[in-house]
């Protein structure tokens, strides 16, 4: 068993230590943190008064695809997150989202496609009927969840933006705007905005989706409102939230995490227990709310359905 000491985790991806310790609230923080290492719900005292849960989500589908595991409760869901634009302290998405305005919003659809379009969230999340999937997803961080996201198939927008023999890869921005994401105002961890990438085959893939909530309701800010991808089989970070452009293009995009680390964080990113992060293992993951690590498993478990879309590729050179 390894329970981390709080300053590890801090430390640890991403976030850079002289900014970590300055931060305001560091042992707030730390205390929270502690308590969630140590697999314990943190005190009510210390949590962002408010959850910031949604509207209901109707006439959602149960999917095959789901995995039938313990769901992570939505208290741990909403407020043990990632997002940089909002602060690299595991609680500040949850406390500072609030200022994200998911509504109006529009995604431009765009590049290497015979249909482009921006659209209106609302008409977006009418494209296909929305589906519950329930799924692992595992932080390069060493930390995993099982989350009942409900979206629909990436595919279904791909196959509506027709793309030209020219679209190799699909790649996703985040919204830019210092005014709702206060983080973005310095570009001391990451440049901005946030931008990942899939290949067309992996976008592709019945398993990505476009997440436009959990747990039955429209996203909370703090997870990426109002839609985000969701790719199992990778590293969390592929799982790119807020987004307003989703752009078919010839060549593989540059990320964001390659830009700040290409030695850490590669295009691909697919969860695998082999090749380990330079800085730390993969081989194991603690699950939220469990004591004990777990293994982790290749391709985050979802080898049986995505592996063929790497046969022959050497998936230490392509990490
Ligand atoms: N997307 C944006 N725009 N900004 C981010 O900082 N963090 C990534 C990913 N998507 C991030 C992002 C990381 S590192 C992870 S692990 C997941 O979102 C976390 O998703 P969650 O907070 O919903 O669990």
């Amino acid at each position: 068993m390894l329970i981390k000491k709080p300053a590890d985790i801090k430390s640890s991806a991403i976030t850079s230590k002289e900014l970590f310790l300055s931060r305001r609230g560091f042992l707030v923080q730390a205390a929270i943190a502690g308590a969630a290492v140590a697999g314990l719900a943190a005190p009510d005292f210390l949590l962002p008064s408010e959850v910031h849960a949604g509207e209901k989500l109707a006439k959602v589908q149960k999917s095959k695809l789901s995995i039938d595991e313990k769901q992570t409760p939505l208290k741990d869901i909403t407020t043990y997150n990632n997002f940089y634009e909002f602060g690299t302290d595991k609680y500040s998405p949850a406390q500072y989202a609030k200022s994200l305005m998911p509504r109006p919003w529009t995604v431009a659809v765009e590049g290497e496609i015979n249909k482009p379009k921006r659209y209106d969230i609302d008409e977006l999340m009418k494209l296909a009927p929305l589906e519950e999937r329930i799924y692992r997803m595992r932080c390069v961080e060493g930390w995993s969840m099982v989350i009942p996201w409900i979206g629909f198939p990436l595919n279904a927008l791909i196959k509506r933006a027709e793309p030209t023999g020219k679209a190799k890869f699909v790649e996703f921005t985040t919204l830019l705007d210092p005014k709702q994401m206060p983080e973005q105002r310095s570009r001391m961890i990451l440049d901005w905005p946030y931008i990942e990438g899939l290949r067309i085959d992996e976008a592709n893939h019945p398993l990505a989706i476009l997440g436009v909530g959990l747990y039955g309701e429209t996203l909370p800010n703090q997870n990426g409102a109002p839609i985000r991808i969701v790719v199992p089989w990778k590293y969390g970070f592929k799982s790119i939230k807020s987004i307003v452009k989703i752009r078919f293009v010839e060549q593989q995009p540059m990320t964001t995490w390659m830009k700040a680390g290409p030695t850490e964080y590669g295009f691909y990113s697919n969860v695998n227990p082999e090749v380990d992060h330079p800085r730390w293992s993969q081989a194991t993951e603690r699950r939220i709310g469990e004591f004990l690590k777990r293994k982790t498993l290749p391709f985050n478990g979802y080898g049986d359905q995505v592996a063929s879309l790497y046969s022959g590729m050497d998936l230490r050179k392509y990490f």
